[in-house]
């Protein structure tokens, strides 16, 4: 077995779940191992501990003159579950047809990994890096990054850089390298609603007393309109529209609603008029139901009109939507839709901002050339649907863009069972860093 795919197989054994206490062990033990892999490849590495998951910072000199880059990643991965309908247990990798099957293995180990063998390679054979670089890898990016704002913070001088890289988005297909200029942004918010101070019959009560599950269904109902579009008053004032070179790029991805409908299973797509599915996800804000529940979920039938009902919604946020306007915004509408007949308790989770970048800056344009470099054809330029939110705080607290080189193809199945990364796309992933650090040396 090639020594760099032996690294990834060991990377992949820990359990590092960050939402889940009960392998806190675990996440920490990763987070050594990381530490322990960088000091081996001659970085100055420190493993800081913070209120929840260790961040591993690790450097090379830095000297003045070159240019500064801050690789980030995370090594916290997603729960398992529903664990049997893992073909073979999610943390004993398995690789067939040079695939590497395993939690993590695309979301984020496997990519970060790349980078960091892609820097030893460089070291190995050249003495140096072409950069001044910075690795900041955390455990908590699956749960919401909240140890990691406070501690940009405080060590914004010792992070301080001139451009950032990431790779924790997607490929459009196999082979076509891809460099991603936006992200959403997220919104989160879970609503409660209340009727009655106990359960009741629902045959003594029901007809009398509104049935706090079916209100609920009905306030739901009322966030969209019958052409998909969000019916919040406000909700698209700050949205930016499609620029028309967009909708013509995408319109040309091998990324259609034929590959949507075989990826998903699903019967047919369903989104905003007037949008094809590439836009909707990529450049238009959603409302999305994530869970419900409420009264009898057992077997068979219970007659009861249950207490309470509960609904877990977040939206996801296009330039230039603000969260906390937005939680506002739907707030209001969920107050003034609410049938008098019930009671509404919301209360607001995480958020984070959208991201877009110009990928005809300079350092645009280096990554598309090492992306060219690496692949050998033309990357194709994407925004994608999912968040990774510290990418905007990046810009607000180190003042330093995001360069999104992901790996990740359509049917990598992160955060679902039998995640999955092709051994080609690592190999890449190392050639790529060395492409990318080389081509922003150059920028200085
Ligand atoms: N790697 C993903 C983000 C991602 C997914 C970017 C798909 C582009 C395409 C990241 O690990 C993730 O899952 N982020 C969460 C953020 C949330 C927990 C705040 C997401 O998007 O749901
Ligand atoms: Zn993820």
């Amino acid at each position: 077995m090639h020594p760099h795919v032996a690294q990834l197989l060991e990377f992949l054994r820990f359990p590092s779940i960050s939402t889940d206490s009960n392998h806190d062990k675990s996440v920490a033990d990763c987070a050594n191992w990381l530490g322990e892999k960088l000091r081996r490849i001659g970085l100055d590495t420190t493993v800081h501990p913070t209120a929840g998951h260790p961040i591993v910072v690790a450097k090379n000199a830095h000297r003045a003159g070159r240019s500064t880059v801050l690789i980030y990643g995370h090594y916290d991965v997603q729960p398992v579950d529903p664990l049997e309908l893992w073909t073979t247990p999610p943390f004993e990798p398995r690789i067939e047809n040079d695939i590497v099957f395993a939690r993590g293995a695309t979301d984020n180990k496997g990519q970060i990994l790349a980078h960091i063998l892609g820097v030893e390679e460089t070291i190995k054979r050249a003495g140096d890096l072409p950069v001044n670089l910075t690795f900041l890898i955390e455990g908590e990016e699956e749960v919401g990054s909240q140890n990691l704002e406070p501690f940009l913070a405080a060590h914004r001088d010792e992070l301080r850089c001139d451009i950032i890289a990431v790779s924790d988005t997607g490929m459009v297909a196999r082979g076509v390298p891809t460099f991603t200029y936006g992200l959403r942004g997220i919104a989160a918010m879970e609503l409660k609603i209340t009727g009655p101070s106990t359960d009741l019959h629902s045959g003594i009560f029901g007809g009398a007393i509104a049935n706090p599950a079916l209100m609920l269904a009905r306030l739901l109902t009322t966030l969209h309109d019958a052409d998909g579009r969000v019916t919040v008053a406000g909700f698209y004032d700050n949205v930016q529209p499609l620029a028309d070179w967009e909708r013509a790029a995408w319109s040309k991805l091998p990324l259609g609603d034929g590959e949507i409908l075989q990826l998903t299973g699903a019967p047919a797509v369903f989104g905003e008029t007037g949008y094809t599915s590439t836009e909707r996800t990529w450049a238009r804000p959603t409302a999305e139901l994530n869970g419900i529940g409420g009264g009898y979920q057992g077997q068979g039938t219970k007659t009861v009109l249950p207490k309470e009902a509960f609904a877990k919604l977040t939206f996801r946020l296009v330039p230039d939507q603000k969260p906390a306007d937005v939680l506002k915004k739907v707030g209001a509408h969920l107050r003034a839709n609410c049938p008098p007949s019930v009671r509404l308790e919301i209360a607001e989770g995480h958020s984070g901002e959208p991201y877009v970048t110009d990928p005809n800056s300079a350092a645009g344009l280096a990554a598309r050339r090492a992306l060219q470099k690496t692949f050998g054809s033309e990357p194709a330029l994407i925004r994608e649907g999912g968040s990774i939110p510290i990418v905007q705080t990046f810009r607000h607290l180190l003042g330093a863009d995001t360069l999104l080189l992901g790996l990740a193809l359509p049917d990598c199945r992160a955060h679902a069972p039998n995640e999955n990364f092709p051994l080609e796309n690592f190999h890449a992933g190392i050639g790529l860093n060395e492409a990318l650090l080389g081509e922003l040396a150059g920028l200085k």
